[in-house]
């Protein structure tokens, strides 16, 4: 296992911002819910998978949580992208783009913008699964 100072200098040199590394450093959003109201999961073109669990009341996100098996970059848009969809409709969040994600992330390597893709596309068919089970979508 890397020294967790390692890490952040060689992230800090691979081109993430500070914000970035306290996301994947801290797995900030990282986790299950207890009784989701919907629960996906989604594989990218890089192998990589995410699971993306949701609470949502009266049509509005109140909690968001994400696992991957993946990259760094995968973990600082999961986390980034939990943080702005809390408090969000299920159509606010469904509209965010990679562009807010990574204004949010601040700076990750331009390699990394696809990872960006895997959080986008795993929330849209978290979101897209739950309207199908409740008929809406
Ligand atoms: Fe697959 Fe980053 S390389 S999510």
């Amino acid at each position: 296992m890397v020294d967790e100072q390692v890490q952040v200098e060689l992230l800090n040199k691979s081109g993430y911002s500070d914000r970035a590394i306290n996301y994947f450093i801290n797995k900030v959003n990282v986790g299950e819910i207890e009784s989701p109201s919907a629960s996906f999961s989604y594989t990218g073109p890089c192998g990589d998978t995410m699971q993306v669990q949701l609470k949502i009341d009266s049509g509005r996100i109140t909690e968001a949580r994400f696992q991957a098996i993946g990259c760094a970059g995968s973990y600082s848009a999961g986390s980034a992208l939990m943080k702005i969809i809390k408090g969000k409709t299920l159509e606010q969040a469904e509209e965010i783009s990679e562009e807010q994600i990574l204004d949010h992330l601040g700076n990750i390597p331009p390699q990394k913008i696809h990872c960006v893709c895997l959080a986008k596309r795993t929330l849209e068919q978290t979101i897209k699964q739950y309207k199908r089970v409740r008929g809406k979508g």
